[in-house]
């Protein structure tokens, strides 16, 4: 059947290529079970790409992704390519894709789900039901920021500079996704710089602050700086409802958050960019984890993470409600069962590898559909 789903998949490196495997048979069961196809287009980014083709991402795979309605990435990086550089790291894969495609809002959920409340290094008193999103600005900030380099000074040292710049344009349209977000959920949204210490920080709260003023009264915006923001993500994360934050501090925070529910190999996230007069929008997926080239090559990564950043595409990119809730529920379901991959194993479970967590996953479908 011909689809009108246009889809991108980027395995990428280590584990992606594995735990991406187990989303293609989701996709084999969508097309089977529920009448639903895509058009599948697949290639390679990151160390992959190197090998390939001498860089980490060719200028025709960003136009395939410019192209496809969305793009599901796997993960990049891995030490054989440690060496080639810093202006051929896989990791420009991902950076190059946000710039170009302009992703500038990255979702970023840290949700404790019941099975798994054992699963984090707090306790369960402190992290039980967590559910927060961090929404972090990805096109801008000191990612970006120009000037940028290493030069040498006078005296034969070198000098090593990067620059933090947001504009109020930037800051308003990450600071709008984040507020919309939270209108669905609780909310409320914390905003989180340095106004302490940095004219970046000071202009985002200002203008964070006007444009829920102006647009969203009934939003309830508080402010934190960054430092404070990482303590009490430890201390008593589910104050916590929508985080807004730009690049470097979203980057930490988000680790951070992910660490709270003691899963990293469980978190999807999205990167979007805006709508489009044609009511399109530019969006990639992709699990939190990295490419975890220690486990690659073993079959016993967590393809969970892969899996629900599918179902989060679907939710997000096709407006597919009722699939996205089906994929998340069977995975709940899934690990209520018992079955854990090695990263999230807990006494009196079943251990098992990639293939039969996925495999439980789409049994699982099975019986819903059914
Ligand atoms: C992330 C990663 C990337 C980042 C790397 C791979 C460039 O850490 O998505 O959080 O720093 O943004
Ligand atoms: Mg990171």
């Amino acid at each position: 059947m011909a689809s009108n789903k246009n889809l991108l998949l980027l395995p990428g490196d280590g584990i992606g290529p594995e735990v991406m495997h187990e989303v293609r048979r989701l996709i084999d069961w969508m097309d089977r079970r529920r009448h639903v196809s895509f058009n599948l287009g697949e290639d390679y980014v990151g160390g992959a790409a190197i090998d390939a083709t001498g860089v980490p991402i060719t200028d025709a795979v960003v136009e395939k992704a410019r192209a496809a309605d969305a793009v599901l990435f796997g993960s990049v990086g891995g030490p054989q390519w440690d060496s080639h550089g810093f202006d051929k790291r896989p990791e420009l894969a991902i950076l190059t894709l946000r710039r170009e495609l302009g992703l500038f809002a990255n979702l970023r959920p840290a949700i404790v789900l019941d099975p798994l409340v054992g699963a984090s290094t707090l306790k369960p008193e402190v992290v039980k039901g967590l559910d927060i999103m961090i929404v972090r600005e990805a096109t801008g900030g000191i990612y970006f920021g120009e000037p940028r380099g290493i030069e040498t000074l006078p005296d034969g040292q070198q000098r090593g500079f990067n620059t933090e710049s947001y504009s109020t344009h930037e800051i308003e349209r990450v600071a709008r996704v984040a507020f919309d977000l939270a209108a669905k959920r609780q909310g409320r949204v914390c905003s989180v710089e340095k106004a302490n210490v940095m004219e970046s920080g000071l202009l985002w709260r200002q203008v964070v602050t006007a444009l829920a003023a102006r647009e969203y009264p009934n939003i309830a915006l508080t402010h934190m700086y960054a430092d404070n923001c990482a303590m009490q993500l430890v201390r008593n994360p589910r104050q916590f409802d929508v985080i807004v934050t730009g690049n470097l501090f979203g980057d930490l925070l988000s680790d951070l958050a992910s660490m709270l529910t003691g899963s990293l190999g469980m978190l999807p996230s999205a990167t979007l960019g805006a709508v489009d007069a044609g009511g399109r929008r530019h969006a990639l997926y992709e699990p939190i984890h990295g490419s975890a080239p220690d486990i690659a090559g073993k079959g016993i990564a967590n393809p969970l993470a892969q899996i629900l950043s599918f179902a989060m595409l679907l939710r997000y990119s096709f407006d597919m409600d009722e699939d996205a809730t089906m994929i998340e529920r069977a995975c709940t379901s899934v690990l209520a069962s018992g079955l854990r991959t090695t990263d999230v194993m807990a006494p009196g479970c079943a251990k098992v590898g990639t293939h039969v967590m996925g495999e439980a996953v789409i049994r699982e479908l099975d019986k819903q559909a059914a």
